[in-house]
């Protein structure tokens, strides 16, 4: 996820771009970059790191010009840096993005066939080329763009500036957002409403497919087709921190909701249904290599070892490796059995966690091969693995974890697929079906996000309780897990998550009428048994909530029964998770605590 701003008008660009960017920092902070047409010719400045520094850059050379565009990023292809920072430039155009090319690598390869020079390692780049060259073959400026959109694939936002078309900037859009502002005599873009709320509130939305032409004194907006669209305002109302929160009261519930684009950003472009297969882009190791694994060591903390401990299930089921898991405070300090054909998988959101980092050396002095699923870009933990399967959910700013963990779970299961077709535990019709059940999932996210309102009402009813229990089977023990732990975080209620065979070796004793219990009874192959464990918590009193995609066969005797969306067995427990995560949030709400900064916890845990 990054931001991108563009602006034409009267005024001078450089410091509107500026301070439209720093509303949108929370989409992308790793670099930053601006382009504005002065005296006629294009000037770019981009730097590395926080806004400041471009801030700074611009203090000591400022630009001048009454059109420009700006970005600000969250790597995805090629590391932060300030040659991967846009915009990029090819010739007399620039280009801000935000999304990803799916088929940069085919694009790019045709491009340098042709003499192309590439600066930086981004998909983006791919882009600006494409424009110039056919500009350089006589295309006017709208019609090169239009060109450009037919050959690649992917989601995006992108805003072009020409140096030879000096009066506009021309707009894309497909599965990211962009919204145009209308000012007097001045039209702004941006990825968010909050971008534009200091100098307009006439907004209006692209749609997919759609392309605008944006100049001062306005816009016209095109079709797939090329035909005119006509597109009316919207007046915002909003302040502008609730707007930064895209209209959610929290970051918290606005990360839950976007949680079907995150799962689709990290399974796009990975995933050949035609074959069954998974490209595992981030491994830097061969098919023999990777067949040669003898064990998958998982290693993580807190929500991330949730995840690792459904990744087992994933990896030894799918892909037939054997994998054990470990908190990262405990793995640095046993002598776990690891080898040159050992994998160490780290899970970790953003990259930074001391105790999981730790994990690194121990396994390199053993020769042990490391690979990360990391949300940040050039991380720590980035930076110190072999190969890293980036998980495509952009910046999460709630200390709650939420969008990370589900597309740790995306990440997961693509690895057992991919090393499953490569070890031969799943042929290509098994593959085929698994990735047609993935690429449901994000609509089935989005069936399960609609018990907001029943999840609401349930949290008014128990935010009373002081202990909760939370049970599961298999894959879904640890959603239980971390559910619970998703209620401590932010409500401050005590929680524990059991496998729900276990609850009758000691936590049976806590139940009694005051004692809610969350099951989850997915109708799998635990179905029957995890029934037994739910009518054990009923015949004591026990207030059962239900999460079941098979309600028909539970009695009157449970406190609620909530539907979620059928899906397959290794994809439940992200299917499972949304409702927790809502649950947790509204008890949260409703107790009045600090939902998005609970006390005592920090995002990332950088000290032992
Ligand atoms: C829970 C939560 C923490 C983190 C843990 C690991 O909501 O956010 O439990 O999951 O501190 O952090 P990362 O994934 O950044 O290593």
């Amino acid at each position: 996820m990054c931001g991108i701003v563009g602006y034409v008008g009267g005024r001078e660009a450089a410091p509107i771009i500026l301070a439209s960017l720093k509303k949108l920092e929370y989409r992308g902070y790793d670099s930053a970059g601006i382009a504005v047409l002065s005296h006629g010719k294009l000037a770019v400045c981009r730097s590395e790191g926080k806004l400041e520094n471009l801030e700074l850059a611009l203090r000591q050379k400022p630009i001048s010009g009454t059109i420009g565009i700006g970005h600000t990023r969250w790597a995805t292809h090629g590391r932060p840096s300030e040659l991967n920072a846009h915009p990029h430039r090819a010739g007399e155009v620039v280009v801000v993005h935000n999304g990803i090319i799916e088929n940069y690598l085919d694009l790019k390869e045709e491009l340098l066939g042709r003499g192309v020079k590439f600066d930086s390692e981004t998909d983006t780049e791919v882009v600006a080329h494409l424009v110039n060259e056919k500009i350089n073959k006589g295309a006017e400026f709208l019609a090169a763009v239009q060109k450009t959109l037919k050959e690649i694939d992917g989601s995006y936002a992108l805003v072009f500036l020409n140096q030879s078309d000096p009066k506009r900037l021309i707009l894309a859009k497909n599965s990211t957002p962009i919204v145009i502002g209308c000012g007097d005599g001045e039209t702004f873009v941006a990825s968010d409403i909050p971008a534009l709320l200091d100098y307009t509130r006439k907004v209006t939305f692209l749609e997919d497919g759609e392309v605008a032409e944006v100049r001062a004194d306005g816009f016209r907006v095109l079709d797939r087709k090329g035909k005119a669209v006509q597109r009316s305002f919207k007046e915002i109302a909003w302040d502008a921190v609730a707007a930064q929160k895209g209209g959610y009261r929290h970051f918290m519930l606005k990360e839950i909701h976007e949680q079907p684009r995150a799962i689709t950003d990290t399974f796009r472009g990975r995933i050949s249904p035609k074959n069954g297969d998974v490209l595992l882009d981030g491994l830097p190791f061969g098919p023999a290599e990777l067949r040669e694994i003898d064990k998958i060591h998982l290693v993580a903390c807190g929500t991330a070892w949730h995840a690792a401990l459904v990744g087992k299930f994933m990896l030894e089921e799918i892909a037939q490796i054997p994998a054990e898991v470990d908190y990262g405070s405990e793995f640095r300090y046993r002598f776990p059995l690891l080898g040159s054909r050992s994998l160490l998988l780290l899970i970790s959101q953003s990259g930074e966690t001391a105790d999981t980092l730790a994990g690194v050396n121990l396994a390199r002095s053993k020769g042990s091969r490391i690979v990360s699923i990391c949300n940040v870009v050039d991380s720590s933990l980035a930076r110190k693995s072999d190969g890293v399967l980036y998980t495509h959910a952009g910046p999460e700013i709630s200390v709650a974890s939420t969008k990370a963990f589900t597309t740790q779970l995306t990440a997961l299961f693509l690895l057992a697929v991919g090393l499953g077709r490569l070890r031969g535990s799943v042929n290509v019709s098994e593959g085929r079906r698994f990735l047609r059940e993935l690429i449901h999932l994000p609509k089935k996210i989005e069936e399960a996000l609609k018990l907001e309102n029943d999840f609401d009402q349930l949290a008014r009813e128990l935010k009373g309780a002081a202990n909760f229990l939370y049970l599961g089977r298999g894959l879904n023990y640890p959603i239980a897990q971390e559910g619970a732990l998703k209620l401590k975080e932010i409500s401050y209620i005590h929680a524990e998550g059991y496998p729900a065979g276990e609850m009758k070796h000691g936590p049976i004793a806590l139940i009694d009428e005051t004692m809610p219990v969350l099951v989850l009874v997915p109708k799998d192959r635990y179905f029957q048994k995890t029934m037994g464990n739910l009518k054990e918590v009923e015949s004591r009193g026990g207030k059962t909530i239900v999460l079941t995609d098979e309600p028909g066969t539970f009695a009157a005797s449970a406190f609620r029964v909530l539907t979620v969306p059928k899906t397959s067995h290794y994809l439940m427990p992200i299917v499972l998770t949304i409702p927790l995560q809502l649950f947790a949030y509204y008890v949260a709400v409703h107790r009045g605590t600090d939902v998005d900064q609970p006390r005592n916890l920090a995002k990332s845990v950088t000290v032992e």
